[in-house]
């Protein structure tokens, strides 16, 4: 199997539009130990022809330039594209929003959870999609789906679609249920087991996810590789970068530091290789040259970036 990470940033991509933190500073005046990323997306491949998207963020299009596996070959018809199908991990605008520069008539198929699909069904600008010709495939949960491409031919590529700790999209939050997860239910954030229905390396990819239990961490144990939710360091840093109020736990993410976080629960789980993706604007592991960027790798972590390759 072939994994490219295409966009290692969280929403908002990063440099953002309208951040003028130091980091976002950085990025955009070029400094070399501070790369820019795209919005969270990761491609793969069992054949080399067959690519499944995962996640369609806002910024596709770029991704696709940049990305020849996800280009129409020389040798293909004059309408074509390589990706036979887009697997979504829950209903954010940074995963959503990139189905619609996917138009001009070309198949291929959507999966996601029930839950995902009628985001997709109710806001229907995503009908320049044609569902006639782009079939939408419910994900089951806690089961094993072989991803099939427009013609229900095998890609090689299987996912097991499993719920995690998350919350609703933020446009679709409930404040009146602000006690109980504003509206959140079960299907609105899922981890996948990425895996090739040849071998048996598994890939996780979880790039949103609120709490580790034990029943994720059996889980995960014995993975090849982990891809894992790395929006924050800490919980309430977009406060103590002065850019916003919200934490993680609130944005329904789990920091990476500390004796709750991600890095301390993972520690003891048998993973080949960990990487942290989703990365937000105010990660200080942005920057390849502080000290919380050496912590998280003394600590077996990688940090994800854009174009970043996982051959299993
Ligand atoms: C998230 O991952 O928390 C969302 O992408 C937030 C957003 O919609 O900006
Ligand atoms: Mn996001």
């Amino acid at each position: 199997m072939h994994l490219k990470i295409v966009g290692s940033a969280a929403g908002g991509g990063f440099p953002q539009w309208n951040c003028n933190f130091h980091l976002s500073r950085a990025a955009r005046n070029g400094a070399e130990n501070v790369r820019p990323r795209t919005q969270s997306s990761l491609a793969a491949s069992a054949n080399g022809t067959d690519w499944i998207v995962f996640n369609a963020s806002p910024d596709l299009r770029q991704q696709i330039a940049a990305t020849p596996e996800l280009q129409p070959c020389e040798s293909a018809p004059l309408r074509s594209s390589p990706i036979a199908a887009v697997v979504l991990t829950n209903a954010d605008v940074d995963h959503i929003a990139g189905l619609l520069s996917l138009r001009e008539r070309e198949r291929f198929a959507i999966y996601a959870t029930g839950r995902v699909l009628a985001v997709l069904q109710n806001n229907t600008i995503f009908n320049v999609v044609d569902p006639a010709l782009v079939e939408r495939r419910e994900l089951a949960l806690n089961a094993t789906t072989p991803i099939l491409n427009w013609k229900q031919e095998q890609t090689g590529i299987t996912v097991e679609a499993f719920p995690v700790p998350g919350k609703v999209a933020l446009f679709l939050e409930d404040e009146t249920k602000a006690d109980s997860g504003f509206g959140t239910e079960e299907g609105d954030t899922i981890g996948l087991r990425i895996a090739s229905d040849t071998g048996e390396a598994n890939v996780f990819y979880i790039p949103g996810c609120a709490r580790i239990d034990d029943e994720l961490r059996a889980r995960l144990h014995r993975a090849a590789c982990l891809l894992f939710d790395g929006t924050v360091y800490s919980d309430n840093e977009m406060a103590t970068a002065g850019v916003g109020s919200k934490t993680g736990q609130r944005m329904g993410h789990l920091h990476i530091s500390g004796p709750d976080g991600s890095m301390a629960s993972l520690a003891d789980i048998a993973v080949e290789r960990r990487i942290y993706v989703h990365i937000n604007n105010t990660n200080p592991i942005l920057d390849e040259r502080s000290p919380e960027a050496a912590v998280v790798r003394r600590n077996g972590w990688e940090i994800g970036y854009d174009g970043m390759e996982i051959r299993l």
